[in-house]
């Protein structure tokens, strides 16, 4: 709590935009989570780098947030300042395509085909924001955005702008040197991916297609963060929570779902604890069952206990 000076309380307040107590449920997928000390959101890149620089001179935390696709926020809130750049800019060059990183998966995904563009298909199956899946190489049906990732704008605070390969990227299972490493703290402002040329129509079909079989196999219609744990090699988390029989386990209004048994459910006024609570229970009956260690995937932020 060191950081609540009065200059930095008064720094914070003084920020265009900046909001107060703010609630931060309706912004995640889960629906789930408290408020944020401060929070502010904003289109621009730039003024976002100049408030991130003086949180970190300060010693204020912050936290970057997309669309909330990934995230467990704690009941009580989150310490700091919560940032959201909305940036939905996007440039076609040829097959190479630059987005901001405040555009959906799903959009740029239609976009690209509408522009007869292939190899971008699977991220109709990517919930979050293009920054999202850079933090944490997101994907789907097998394909990761690193296979199609050529660089990252991005801005460290205290060294100012940087463009990143996907090396130092470091992008692995979702993973990235921005989640854990070199880059953690950094804002993520657009990435340029390199698709084909090709039939946008086709890739159309295949974007129907591909979302007809999520209909079928994950609970898409409910409040949830995605797959809540990772595969672990060679096998799959939802197999194996299905396997244990935690299917339709429950911890309050948090619920395994009955439909794939790697997503959690939030039925309607499911606490942060009530999840957390089911995750560490599944971890325990699969490592009791089959002695393997599963780890979640949705991060988990704030003001835990
Ligand atoms: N399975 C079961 N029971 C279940 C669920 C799955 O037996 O309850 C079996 C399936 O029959 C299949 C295997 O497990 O043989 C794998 O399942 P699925 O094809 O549904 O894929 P997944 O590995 O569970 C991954 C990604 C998803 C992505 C899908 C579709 C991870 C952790 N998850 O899921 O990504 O949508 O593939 O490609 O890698 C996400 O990351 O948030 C996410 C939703």
């Amino acid at each position: 709590m060191t950081w609540r000076t009065r200059s930095s309380l008064a720094w914070l307040r003084e920020q265009p935009g900046v909001r107060e107590n703010e609630p931060l449920a309706s912004r995640t997928s889960f629906g789930i989570g408290g408020p944020a000390d401060f929070f502010l959101e904003l289109a621009r890149a730039d003024a976002i780098e100049r408030t991130i620089d003086g949180c970190k001179q300060r010693g204020i935390p912050y936290l970057l947030l997309g669309a909330g696709t990934n995230l467990l926020i704690a009941d009580r809130g989150v310490d700091g300042l919560v940032v959201r750049v909305v940036n939905r800019d996007h440039e076609i060059e040829g097959t190479r395509v630059r987005a901001g990183a405040g555009l959906k998966m799903m959009r740029l995904a239609r976009i690209v085909a509408d522009a007869n563009l292939r190899g971008f298909e699977f991220a109709i199956g990517v919930p979050g924001t293009v920054g999202g899946a850079v933090y944490q190489d997101a994907g789907c049906w097998g394909k990761e955005i690193r296979e199609v990732l050529l660089e990252v704008e991005g801005y460290l605070p205290g060294k100012g702008r940087q463009k990143w390969s996907p090396g130092v990227l470091n992008l692995g299972y979702r993973t990235s040197a921005l989640r854990e490493g070199a880059l953690t703290g950094a804002l993520v402002i657009s990435a340029t991916v390199q698709l084909e040329r090709g039939d946008g129509e086709a890739a159309k079909q295949l974007m129907a297609k591909l979302t007809r079989e999520r209909n079928e196999t994950q609970p898409i219609k409910t409040k949830n963060c995605g797959s809540v744990f990772k595969n672990p090699p060679g096998d799959s988390a939802g197999r194996l929570v299905q396997a244990a029989g935690l299917k339709g386990a429950r911890e309050g209004a948090a619920v395994v779902s009955t439909v794939h048994g790697n997503f959690i459910v939030n039925e309607g006024g499911a606490t942060a604890a009530d999840v957390r609570r089911l995750i560490e229970r599944v971890m325990v009956e699969v490592k009791r069952r089959f002695g393997l260690q599963i780890e979640p995937e949705v991060e988990m932020v704030g003001r835990w206990k």
